[in-house]
């Protein structure tokens, strides 16, 4: 079982709503943006694959940006998300838990404080077990339960965008096994 898997999708600006497809980030500026998925999904990929979609997070790296090592969230939001990359391509770096040497519990990068989304950062004790480059337009089904981290290679000449679609915390599937599953006819195996 890895920790992030490929999926057959149409790229992020095919399931946006029609005034983001141009210029689909104009209105972000923080390293991490958290909105109601309403806001950018287009209606008719609300429900995709029978799910209820909610929640975005949007991820912004220049080039030379590797994110800190981290899991998602503190038992508040959903165990997976599929993540859509867009402009530069990078990549996902994973760790399985027995990297992990300390841990601590902090608010993210987009530093909110409204005590709703946490996340725990990371020391590890070797390189990642998993790299996965993530080309432009790309979707992947990721396990934010795991470290990792997303990265925008210093050679890159462009902005790296990641678009997070997360359903519900206890929304089925919850589990990432189960998500996996769930989207089988979607992923693509190398
Ligand atoms: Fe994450």
């Amino acid at each position: 079982m890895e920790y992030a898997y490929q999926l057959n999708l149409p790229s992020v600006t095919e399931i946006l709503r029609p005034e983001f497809k141009d210029n689909p980030w104009k209105t972000v500026d923080g390293l991490v943006t958290v909105t109601d998925a309403e806001e950018f999904v287009d209606p008719s990929w609300l429900t995709f694959k029978g799910l209820n979609w909610y929640k975005a997070n949007i991820f912004k790296k220049a080039p030379g940006w590797y994110g800190p090592i981290h899991t998602d969230g503190d038992n508040t939001v959903q165990t997976w998300a599929i993540n859509w990359v867009d402009g530069a391509g990078g990549g996902m770096e994973f760790w399985h838990p027995d990297a992990v040497t300390s841990s601590s519990l902090e608010y993210d990068v987009g530093g909110r404080t409204d005590g709703r989304v946490k996340g725990w950062r990371h020391i590890v004790n070797r390189p990642a077990d998993f790299v996965y480059q993530t080309p432009p337009s790309s979707a992947w089904l990721i396990d934010v339960t795991v470290p990792h981290n997303g990265f925008n290679p210093a050679s890159s000449t462009q902005t790296r965008w990641a678009f997070s679609l997360r359903t519900n915390i206890g929304d089925k599937p919850d589990t990432f096994k189960d998500a996996v599953e769930y989207f089988s006819d979607l992923i693509i195996y190398k």
